[in-house]
């Protein structure tokens, strides 16, 4: 949804990039391999320890298509036009393939899991098929597909962190990483597909998180986003100790490595975000103040049969106790609009619980069907293509009124704002980040000497629906 964004902002909008390393970490490789990723910041942070396994095999990140030896699509499944993005792109690599006899083509990530071998067998389009958890094995697979053979692996597993693998940062601008902290999900929502694509949920050992942070801080970026499908019930313990850390407790232990360090997350499920983390969030100035938390729908009947486990009541007493601990904390969220028996008034109940919520921006959605979901299974899709659109069209067109006004709130107000890098207009201008998250421009002209990774207070002059300016 990156009209609501003039500078690009984070994982939905983001498709398709492809990666190259970080100048001054380029070693020489033998041979290249190319990856493209889909989807969420999950599948990005994978395709970072998918490059440091590639690495270690003698493989280097190339962002020419045509040069690589090895070409990888790290894929999504949460939609069906996700899904057919990736196939037309597997479609265009079938052509190279023919022009370059020995180039390897592989699937990663969620449709990897989902259509396991369909993908090598049915439609002769890829070489490789590799799920979520079976990165590790990616060496030896390449080498039986080299040789000629079917490489699949799609074994899920209970376990897998990759704790102890060292992402490459990948197109980094050295300011900003992401942190997995865990995978897979044991929530069962009725639309999505992540449960039967990432399995169960399980949580990074928590020394090795710090430690990556740490790592991160040293090598001179200042912020982190911890990842994962449902970060609130993360839960570590120490085998040795008998420790227990919760997400609160990780949260505390990551802002207290460094005061220049910010730390976000992504993302909460309103029914587990608790007060403790709430107050963890309004005791460190470091931990930024700001929540994405998906509602879904405002209607509570629409949310029984998305199995989302609150009502609307349950929803909004959570954002306004969020209020409470920090007045001043960003707000965003997911929106689904026409799922299943959805009538005028559930999408009525919707726009209201925007209206309340008062949200700074939102990921919108029109429902598709994913297979062998819940509500594939139970409900039918019986929103027509029509109704959906429209019913979209009226939540974006309320949320752009949302964070334009939101927008307008932060007229004249000082933040501090975290540089990433140039403006992605101009050159003469400095992009970077508020607390809230919401991304601020502003003339380098006016502060000499500051470069990325440098905090600066900035006073917000104009802003557009996506963007504050600052002079
Ligand atoms: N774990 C996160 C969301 C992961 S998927 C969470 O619980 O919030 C990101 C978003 O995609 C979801 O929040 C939802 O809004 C949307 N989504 C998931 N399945 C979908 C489907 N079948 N159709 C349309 N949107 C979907
Ligand atoms: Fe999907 Fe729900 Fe898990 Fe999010 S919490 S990944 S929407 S099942
Ligand atoms: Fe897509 Fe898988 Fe993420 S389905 S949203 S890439 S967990």
């Amino acid at each position: 949804m990156t009209e609501l964004w003039q500078e690009k902002v984070h994982d939905e909008a983001r498709q398709g990039e492809a990666y190259a390393p970080l100048p001054g970490e380029e070693i020489a490789y033998g041979r290249k391999f190319y990856i493209e990723s889909y989807g969420c910041q999950m599948n990005f942070s994978d395709s970072e320890i998918v490059a440091s396994i590639l690495n270690m095999e003698g493989f280097g990140a190339t962002r020419q298509v045509e040069e690589a030896d090895l070409v990888l699509l790290n894929t999504c499944s949460i939609r069906e036009k996700a899904e057919q993005t990736v196939r037309k792109r597997l479609v265009e690599f079938r052509s190279l393939k023919k022009q370059k006899p020995g180039l390897l083509v592989g699937v990663l990530g969620c449709m990897a899991e989902r259509l396991k071998t369909k993908l090598l067998e049915e439609e002769q389009l890829v070489d490789l098929v590799v799920g979520p958890d079976a990165y590790r094995t990616l060496p030896g697979l390449i080498q039986e597909a080299g040789d000629g053979h079917k490489a699949v692996n799609v074994l899920l597993s209970r376990d897998e962190t990759y704790a102890d693998i060292a992402p490459v940062r990948l197109d980094s601008n050295g300011v900003t990483a992401f942190v997995s902290i865990m995978r897979g999900c044991n929530n069962m929502c009725s639309f999505c597909v992540v449960p039967f694509t990432r399995g169960r949920e399980r949580s990074r050992d928590a020394a090795s998180i710090e430690s990556e942070c740490r790592d991160l801080f040293n090598r001179g970026f200042r912020e982190v986003t911890l990842l994962g499908q449902n970060v609130d019930s993360y839960h570590w313990v120490n085998e040795q100790s008998g420790t227990v850390v919760s997400f609160a407790n990780l949260l505390e232990r990551i802002a207290q490595i460094n005061p220049l360090l910010r730390i976000r997350f992504s993302t909460s499920h309103p029914k587990d975000i608790t007060d403790h983390v709430l107050e963890v969030m309004a005791s460190y100035p470091n931990i930024c103040r700001y929540i994405h938390l998906p509602v879904q729908s405002g209607s509570t009947r629409i949310l029984q049969l998305m199995n989302r486990t609150y009502t609307r009541e349950w929803y909004l007493a959570k954002v306004q106790r969020i209020r409470e601990y920090m007045p001043d904390c960003g707000i965003s969220s997911d929106i689904i609009a026409g799922f299943c028996t959805e009538k005028e008034e559930d999408h009525e109940d919707t726009l209201d619980v925007m209206r309340k919520s008062l949200y700074d921006f939102s990921y919108m959605f029109m429902y598709s069907e994913r297979p062998g979901t819940l509500a594939a299974k139970r409900y039918e899709d019986d929103i027509p293509e029509m109704v959906k659109k429209r019913r979209l069209s009226e939540i974006i067109d309320l949320q752009n009124r949302l964070s334009l006004e939101s927008n307008e709130r932060d007229l004249g107000k000082t933040f501090e704002v975290l540089v990433e890098g140039n403006s992605r207009r101009s050159d003469d201008y400095w992009m970077g980040r508020n607390s809230q998250n919401k991304v601020i421009v502003f003339p380098k002209a006016a502060y000499p000497g500051l470069q990325p990774g440098a905090y600066a207070d900035v006073t917000v002059r104009r802003c557009t629906q996506g963007t504050l300016l600052g002079e």
